[in-house]
């Protein structure tokens, strides 16, 4: 049965205006360029309607992977269609990973701590999930490939596709390990420090260093820049005819670069630029 009829799953007409609507994401994200304001992270303000940080990425990440699963195991059924090719389940596993990640196992049993988010960048991201979701659930689950033999003769570029993808995953989880390894680190020292003078933890909510490790030896946001590597092989798996890819990683670009630039000036800010070692923000040697 239909959650919302016509919407979830989506009907071939609301796919389509979905797919159409978000591939204008950016021109929301426009924002980003013209204005500081950017209440989550490091540039979080304090404000009493501020969503706790973990809580926050949980379930504002949560959708999208929740809604693509739906769509896989309901619209074929819609459609008519007995089953769905390899090729497709392929495409659905690599997203259900990433966030099974980014959205369960990061905010609630990894990351020591994450800073509150403003609600309007929580609803900002949980449509930015929801869109791409049902964009790229409908191409999946129905409205794209829907038979092996759509898939016959990319066999070679799924394979490099795959690697690229796996490879960004490895380099997002590696790099956002080393900024985590950040504040262990500091809630090791204090509590030796504890343990030696008697004195209460003051927690380490808001530790910030520059990171050293792997790809942040040239970039600052090197987390950002593995993620656009894996989406793109993941765009390079469903191959050029899979938009809803293609419009993912546009998507993710349009609103981390200016993010990933605004990291940059509070990194200057607050440590200083020869402290930076002349670093980029996002792409080794060019941003
Ligand atoms: N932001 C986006 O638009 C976006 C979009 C798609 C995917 N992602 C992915 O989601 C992940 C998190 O993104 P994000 O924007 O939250 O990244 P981020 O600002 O770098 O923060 C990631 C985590 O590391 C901590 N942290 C950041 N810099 C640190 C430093 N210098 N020293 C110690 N701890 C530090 C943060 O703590 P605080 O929270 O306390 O600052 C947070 O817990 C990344 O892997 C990214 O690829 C982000």
């Amino acid at each position: 049965m239909a959650l919302i009829p016509g919407i979830l799953p989506p009907s071939r007409e609301t796919w389509e205006w979905t797919c159409l609507l978000f591939s204008w994401f950016p021109v929301i994200t426009a924002f980003q360029w013209v204005l500081d304001w950017y209440p989550q992270g490091k540039t979080s303000t304090e404000w009493r309607f501020n969503i706790p940080g973990k809580w926050g990425w949980f379930t504002m990440e949560s959708v999208g992977f929740i809604t693509l699963l739906y769509i896989m195991f309901t619209l074929p059924h819609e459609l008519g269609l007995a089953t769905l090719p390899w090729g497709n389940w392929t495409m659905a596993g690599c997203f259900v990973i990433h966030y099974i990640y980014r959205a369960v196992l990061s905010p609630l049993f990894l990351n020591p701590s994450m800073a509150p988010m403003n609600p309007f960048i929580w609803l900002m991201a949980f449509a930015f999930q929801l869109f791409n979701a049902i964009s790229l659930g409908g191409w999946l689950a129905g409205y794209g490939p829907t038979s092996d033999a759509d898939w016959a003769g990319r066999y070679l570029w799924m394979e490099v596709g795959l690697v690229i993808w796996a490879w960004g995953l490895l380099g997002n989880m590696f790099h956002d390990d080393d900024l985590r390894e950040i504040r262990r680190a500091a809630d090791r020292k204090q509590r030796a420090e504890a343990e030696k003078t008697g004195k209460g933890l003051e927690g380490v909510e808001k530790v910030y260093m520059v990171p050293k490790n792997g790809l942040f030896g040239w970039v600052l946001y090197a987390h950002y820049f593995c993620e656009w590597v894996e989406w793109a092989g993941f765009w390079m798996v469903g191959g050029l005819a899979c938009t809803p890819a293609r419009t993912f990683l546009v998507n993710e670009i349009a609103t981390m670069l200016p993010r990933a630039l605004q990291g940059k000036r509070w990194y200057e800010k607050k440590f200083g630029k020869e402290k930076l070692g002349g670093r980029k923000a996002v792409i080794p040697g060019l941003v």
